[in-house]
């Protein structure tokens, strides 16, 4: 190097230095420049949408025996994503934390037959609704309850904060000492087999798959015309009206393209149309009824 190129590289070499000296000093005024520049990784993976799911609720979300979470919600968020080309992670989270989860932060929307009510559109924005339902009472089989309002002075088993709380605090009013609340549907049902209550109010995809799974128990289940028709939705925290659009695109889609009534017979047999208006069957709550006819 000769003396001329040597004091040119020192100088160039300076002013490179002081350069990076001024931006790093400049940083602290101007913090977001760098960032707005740093976008670089531009074959971005698909977003990771974490779904929350109270994984105790079959035949719409449970565990398996390798700890997957499985069922027909979980098959619907599964094609909505796929369609949308986004991904999801579902997160086994219990249903009493579960909208609190949603609106933190920590979970991007929830799968969890979370049945649409005012009340809670008032703290979250729901999806178009995807399933209709309704409670169902299950009670032993030589139970004399026929109608909802047999309950008045019984005791009754609810999962905590569901839309079957709800309705039996209705009737026995919020003081009531008969209703007794559990962490999860299930273990009202078993509470019922082991005689602790003496009627279970839930939702009725979930009582009839119980019944239909427990013919031990020997449960028949009561249905009432009384309760509110109740319509599944997929919450997400109010004001994300990005994600809200891609689920609903995602469930127009699947319904448009016949996926979602592919995954309703695979769980309900019947497609949507034939249950729809019945509330779900006559068939399973009849064989639901079996014990109590062959007494
Ligand atoms: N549909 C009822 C409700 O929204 C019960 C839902 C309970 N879901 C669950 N995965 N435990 O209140």
């Amino acid at each position: 190097m000769s003396p001329i190129s040597t004091r040119r590289f020192i100088q160039t070499a300076a002013t490179l230095v002081a350069g990076i000296v001024l931006a790093a000093c400049s940083k602290q005024e101007a913090a977001p420049a760098p960032a707005a520049v740093a976008p670089a990784p531009v074959p971005v993976a698909a977003k990771v949408y974490v779904v929350g799911t109270d994984a105790a609720y079959a035949p719409f979300e449970s565990q398996n025996e390798k700890g997957e979470i499985v069922g027909f919600d979980i098959d619907v968020v599964k094609a909505v994503a796929a369609k949308g080309g986004f991904e999801v992670k579902f997160v086994n989270t219990p249903w009493e934390g579960i909208f609190n989860a949603l609106n933190q932060g920590d979970r991007d929307l929830l799968v969890s037959a979370v049945t649409i009510t005012d009340e809670r559109k008032q703290t979250m924005d729901f999806s178009a609704p995807y399933f209709d339902a309704q409670q169902l009472i299950a009670v032993k089989g030589d139970s004399k309850v026929t109608k909802f309002d047999d309950l008045k002075k019984l005791k009754v088993g609810v999962q905590t904060g569901t839309t079957g709380d709800e309705a039996i605090t209705k009737l026995q009013g919020k003081d009531s000492a008969n209703i007794k609340r559990f962490e999860s549907t299930p273990l009202a049902l078993k509470e019922l087999e082991a005689g602790g209550v003496d009627a279970v109010v839930a939702d009725n995809g979930v009582v009839i798959h119980y019944v239909n799974n427990n013919a031990g128990s020997k449960f028949k289940t009561v249905a009432d015309a009384s309760f509110t028709p109740e319509q599944y939705g997929l919450p997400v925290k109010k004001g994300n009206a990005e994600l809200l659009a891609k689920l609903n695109k995602g469930l127009a889609d699947i319904k448009a393209d016949g996926t979602y009534d592919k995954i309703y017979a695979q769980y309900f047999g019947a497609p949507p149309a034939a249950a729809a208006g019945a509330a779900t069957p006559a068939a399973p709550a009849a064989a639901a009824s079996a014990p109590a006819a062959s007494k």
